[in-house]
C-alpha cells in the first residue's frame, strides 16, 4: 500500500525574525539617566496603572513606539529607583552599567545553562565565576557551586544538603520517616533571614525546628548560646543538622562569630552554612575581610550577586565545600537527560547541585561585571559604602537629638530621633519615627523600609547603591532633623 504525498506547507505569511528595529541602546538609556531627578519611589492606584494596559488578550501586534510608551508609562513610571543615592531601604542592589549589556546577551545568546552538553560556553562561564567566588571564600580546592535566583533559594538548596546529608541518603528516596522519630532541627541567630524558616517548611521539617540563639549587644548570634542549645539538643529526640550563620543579618547588618561557631560545628559534627547573602561582597573590601574570618570553615556558603554585588536582579552564588552532599539530593535522571553524577567536565550538570533544572545564562551579566571593573574596584566601591555608613553613624553620635540603636557594621545601621528630654516617652517617640520614615518616602529623595527592632521602629540605613556620596548621608541627617522638629 502506498502512501499520498503530502501536498507542500506553504511558508506562513507573518514570520518572526531578526533584527528588531529599535535603538536598544537609547530605550536603557532613557531608564537609567532619570534616576537623580525623579522620587526614589513612584506609587499609584493600582486600577489608575492598569488603565495603561490592554486588559483582553492583544491578538493582533502594535506598533513598537507603542508597546514601549505603555511600558515607559507603567514600570518605567511606577517604581523604585534601587540606583537612587537615597534608597537605603531593604536590601536591593542598584544594577551596574554593564547590566543592560549583559542581560541584553544573555538574552540574545539564550542559553539554558542545565549544564555542559547543551551551554558548553555558558557552562564554562559559569563555572568560572564559581571558582573566582571559591577563592573570594578561601575555600579548598574541589568545591563546586552553581548560580540560584536568589538568597532563599540558595539557603533552601544548602539546607537540603545539610539535612540529607545528615539524616542519610535513604531519606531521599524514602522521606524522613526513614530517620525514625528523632526530630531534624536548624540553629540560626534569632535575626537570622526569614528564608531559612520558609526552607523549614519546604524541607517538611516546620518553620518549628529552626531553634532561635540569642545574639549579643551588636546583634551576633551568641555562641554560648549556640553551644548550651547544641548540648541540651543531645539530652531530647533532636537532630541537629545545621548551624547558619548571618554574614551579615538584614536588620543591623551584624557578621556572626563565624570562628566561633564553626569551632562548635567541628566539635558537634554538625553543617555549617554561612548566609552572605547581604553581606558577602564584603570579601572584596581589605577594610572588612577580617570580620569573616573563619568562612573558609563552612560547609555551604550563599552570596548574592543582586545584592551588594551591586548586579541587576536576579543571582545568588551557592557554594558547597562537598558538592557530592549536594549530588546526593539533587542528582536525578530521566528518559531523556541521563548523566553520570561524576561525568567528566563535558557532562556537567547544574541541576545535579540545585533544585532548578532549566536556569537562563545568569553567570554572564556577573562574568562581564567582574571582567571589566574588576574585584578590586568592586571592592573599593564596597567599602566606600562601609565608610558612608560609619560615617553616618558618627553623626548620628555627635547629635543629642539621634540616638544610634544599631551601630554601623558593613554597610547598615540603625538610629532614632530620640530628643533627650523625650527618651522616656517610648510611645511618642515611636509614632515619630514612623511619622519621620514616611516624610522620607514622601519627600521623594530618601527611602528607608520599615524595620523594628525589640518590637520599636527604627530608621535604618542600608547604603549599598554605587551612587551614595558622603553627602547623603549629611542631607539625611538634615532631612530627619528638620523633620522631628517640625513634627514635634
Ligand atoms: C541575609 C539574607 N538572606 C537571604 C535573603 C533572601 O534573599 P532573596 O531575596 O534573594 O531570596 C535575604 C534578603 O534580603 C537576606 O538579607
Amino acid at each position: 500500500m502506498t502512501h499520498a504525498v503530502p501536498p507542500p506547507l506553504p511558508a506562513p505569511t507573518e514570520i518572526i525574525q531578526f533584527p528588531l528595529d529599535v535603538d536598544i541602546n537609547a530605550v536603557v538609556n532613557d531608564i537609567v539617566h532619570d534616576w537623580a531627578e525623579s522620587p526614589v519611589l513612584q506609587t499609584g492606584n493600582a486600577d489608575e496603572i492598569q488603565a495603561n494596559l490592554p486588559k483582553n488578550l492583544p491578538r493582533g501586534g502594535a506598533p513598537m513606539s507603542r508597546v514601549l510608551a505603555e511600558i515607559k508609562s507603567v514600570a518605567g513610571a511606577y517604581r523604585r529607583r534601587n540606583a537612587h543615592p537615597g534608597f537605603f531601604g531593604y536590601v536591593a542592589s542598584p544594577g551596574l552599567p554593564t547590566d543592560p549589556l549583559g542581560h541584553a546577551m544573555t538574552a540574545a545568546l539564550n542559553q539554558n545553562v542545565v549544564g555542559y552538553p547543551g551551554s558548553p560556553g555558558a557552562a564554562v562561564t559559569e563555572r568560572t565565576l564559581i571558582e573566582w567566588f571559591r577563592q573570594l571564600c578561601d575555600f579548598p580546592v574541589g568545591t563546586d557551586g552553581v548560580l540560584l535566583s536568589g538568597g532563599s533559594l540558595a539557603n533552601l538548596a544548602a539546607l537540603a544538603a545539610a539535612l540529607y546529608d545528615t539524616v542519610g541518603e535513604a531519606a531521599v528516596r524514602d522521606g524522613l520517616v526513614a530517620e525514625g522519630h528523632r526530630v531534624p532541627i536548624i540553629l540560626a541567630a534569632e535575626s537570622v533571614h526569614f528564608s531559612v524558616q520558609r526552607a523549614a517548611t519546604v524541607l517538611g521539617i516546620g518553620q518549628n525546628q529552626v531553634r532561635s540563639i540569642a545574639v549579643d549587644d551588636k546583634f551576633r548570634m551568641d555562641s554560648n548560646a549556640l553551644e548550651q542549645t547544641l548540648t541540651a539538643a543531645q539530652d531530647r529526640d533532636e537532630l541537629p543538622f545545621c548551624v547558619v550563620a548571618s554574614a551579615g543579618a538584614t536588620t543591623t547588618g551584624a557578621v556572626d562569630p563565624i570562628e566561633a561557631i564553626a569551632d562548635l560545628c567541628t566539635r558537634f559534627g554538625i553543617w555549617l552554612h554561612v548566609d552572605a547573602a547581604y553581606g558577602g561582597a564584603g570579601l572584596l573590601a581589605t577594610g572588612l575581610r577580617p570580620l569573616f574570618a573563619g568562612i573558609e570553615r563552612a560547609d555551604s556558603v550563599s552570596m548574592d550577586l543582586h545584592k551588594w554585588f551591586y548586579l541587576a536582579f536576579d543571582g545568588s552564588v551557592l557554594l558547597y565545600r562537598n558538592p557530592d552532599a549536594a549530588r546526593r539530593v539533587f542528582f536525578s535522571q530521566s528518559d531523556y537527560v541521563q548523566f553520570d553524577q561524576h561525568g567528566p567536565a563535558e557532562e556537567h550538570m547544574f541541576f545535579h547541585l540545585g533544585p532548578e533544572l532549566s536556569r537562563r545564562f545568569r553567570a554572564l551579566p556577573a562574568y562581564l561585571a567582574f571582567r571589566y571593573y574588576g574585584a578590586d574596584r568592586l571592592g573599593h566601591q564596597v567599602q566606600y559604602n562601609a565608610d558612608c555608613v560609619h560615617y553616618l553613624a558618627a553623626l548620628i553620635e555627635a547629635e543629642p537629638d539621634l540616638e544610634l540603636v544599631s551601630p554601623a557594621v558593613l554597610s547598615i545601621c540603625c538610629f532614632r530621633f530620640a530628643p533627650v528630654s523625650m527618651r522616656a516617652d517610648t510611645a511618642s517617640i515611636d509614632t515619630l519615627n514612623r511619622r519621620i520614615r514616611n516624610a522620607l518616602q514622601e519627600s521623594g529623595e530618601f527611602f528607608l523600609s520599615p524595620t523594628d527592632i525589640h518590637n520599636r521602629p527604627v530608621l535604618r540605613v542600608c547604603a549599598i547603591s554605587h551612587t551614595t556620596q558622603a553627602r547623603h548621608m549629611e542631607q539625611l541627617i538634615e532631612f530627619v532633623l528638620a523633620s522631628g522638629r517640625e513634627l514635634l
